[in-house]
């Protein structure tokens, strides 16, 4: 333990206990107060499917899902998460069957590069369960916090459209 100048000693920082289920597992964790879900997610549990773009709400490459609804985990702290159930990209497939959003974003060949592709197929999945979307203008304006640099925003529109019904039935993640 240190000594700060006044010459009290430096009290460690309280750790938080949280539980979740993460892509189905439970999981019991200490987390820092300040620690955002996405650095968890990275740093801690080593799942790097979530990718840090802005680190500020901007591009949506951090999105997951929390309880079926999309969030930015740049923005979500992870004391913020005690009690939900979580999925990552790394979650939503099926054993060896990709989920329907994936298979479709496959397809229509809805990435270059990929790094915005797990986050675009997280909040594709939460637009599912929102139920919201019906048509590509609806899904180019509700996916419209999902940014890709390489612009295959084309074909990520025609993979959604294509896989909503299916998310829909299968009662999305
Ligand atoms: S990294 Fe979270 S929105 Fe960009
Ligand atoms: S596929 Fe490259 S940023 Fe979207």
């Amino acid at each position: 333990m240190s000594a700060n100048p006044n010459g009290a000693a430096a009290q460690p920082f309280a750790r938080h206990p949280i539980r979740m289920t993460l892509n189905g597992q439970p999981r019991q964790l200490d987390v820092l107060p300040w620690t955002t879900l996405l650095d968890l997610l990275r740093e801690q549990l080593d799942l790097v499917g979530s990718k840090k773009g802005c680190d500020h709400g901007q591009c949506g490459a951090c999105t997951v899902l929390r309880d079926g609804k999309r969030v930015n985990a740049c923005l979500t702290l992870a004391v913020m998460c005690d009690g939900a159930e979580l999925t990552t990209i790394e979650g939503l497939a099926d054993g060896d069957q990709l989920h329907p959003m994936q298979q479709a974003f496959i397809k229509h060949d809805a990435f270059q590069c990929g790094y915005c592709t797990p986050g675009q197929i997280c909040s594709a999945v939460g637009l599912a369960n929102e139920g919201r979307a019906h048509d590509g203008a609806q899904i180019q304006e509700l996916m419209s916090g999902n940014l890709c640099r390489c612009g295959a925003y084309s074909n990520i529109r025609d993979a959604i459209e294509e896989a909503l019904p299916a998310c829909r039935r299968s009662g999305g993640e």
